[in-house]
């Protein structure tokens, strides 16, 4: 049998360099930089293997359409698309945060409904509907610490990694909601066909991440 053609959906930044190493152990090496080509689809070191680099968000969407065979996505964002058509067989242990609520010194104490502002909108709700709570969650893009410093919301729900950013804007961590890092997730009918492929690169990163360790 003829290999398949395996198409390895990553995000620029962080994603893309932490997985490079973990890629390199299982033979996958990338032929361009994606911080300067301006491609979206590199070529690697395997003729029968691609690399498409897309927004961190995009990656489960890609995956589940089949748009790409396998990904690399934070647990944050799998979280917040709800894994559906995903399969995720390995915690590749990079890219470690939390995802918190945060906010000003003693906001909590404020009477009547929280206003929370956030990009982890579905994540947020369930959330804060598991403790009763009710509240008002303010969907955002980016830039989640400046909310409380203008007034537009009470608190945040962010990544958080050293803390310093909440250090720099005047806020404190509150309580985690979830730890985060990120996992590879495969699209379930590729993992049918393309079932030793992929299977072989489940194994040579899952040795990549237990010898980092
Ligand atoms: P984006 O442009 O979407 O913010 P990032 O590369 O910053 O993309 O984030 C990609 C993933 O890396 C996130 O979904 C999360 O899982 C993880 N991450 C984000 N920020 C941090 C951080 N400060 N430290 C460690 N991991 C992080
Ligand atoms: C992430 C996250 C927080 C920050 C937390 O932002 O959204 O703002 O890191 O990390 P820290 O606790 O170590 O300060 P990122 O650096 O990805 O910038 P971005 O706004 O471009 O996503
Ligand atoms: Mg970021």
């Amino acid at each position: 049998m003829t290999t398949p053609l395996l198409t390895i959906a990553l995000s620029k930044g962080r994603i893309f360099k932490e997985t490079l190493p973990l890629l390199a152990a299982a033979d996958i090496v990338p032929k361009d930089d994606p911080e300067t080509s301006r491609k979206l689809i590199l070529d690697t070191n395997d003729p029968q293997v691609k690399l498409v680099v897309i927004r961190a968000t995009d990656v489960p969407t890609y995956v589940q359409y089949g748009g790409a065979d396998v990904g690399v996505s934070g647990k944050d964002v799998l979280m917040e698309h709800g894994g559906e058509g995903l399969y995720e067989p390995l915690d590749l242990e990079i890219a470690r945060c939390r995802l918190m609520v945060a906010g000003p010194v003693g906001f909590a104490a404020k009477s009547g409904r929280l206003r929370v502002a956030t990009k982890f909108v579905e994540t947020t709700r369930r959330f804060y509907a598991a403790k009763g709570e009710q509240v008002e969650i303010i969907k955002l893009y980016g830039s989640m610490e400046l909310a409380p410093l203008v007034g537009l919301a009470d608190c945040i729900v962010d990544l958080v990694d050293t803390g310093n950013t909440l250090k720099a804007n005047g806020l404190e961590p509150v309580e985690t909601i979830a730890e985060v890092s990120s996992r590879l997730v495969v699209n379930k009918a590729s993992l049918k066909m393309k079932s030793a492929r992929i299977k072989r690169l489940i194994q040579a990163l899952q040795s990549a991440v237990e010898t980092r360790r």
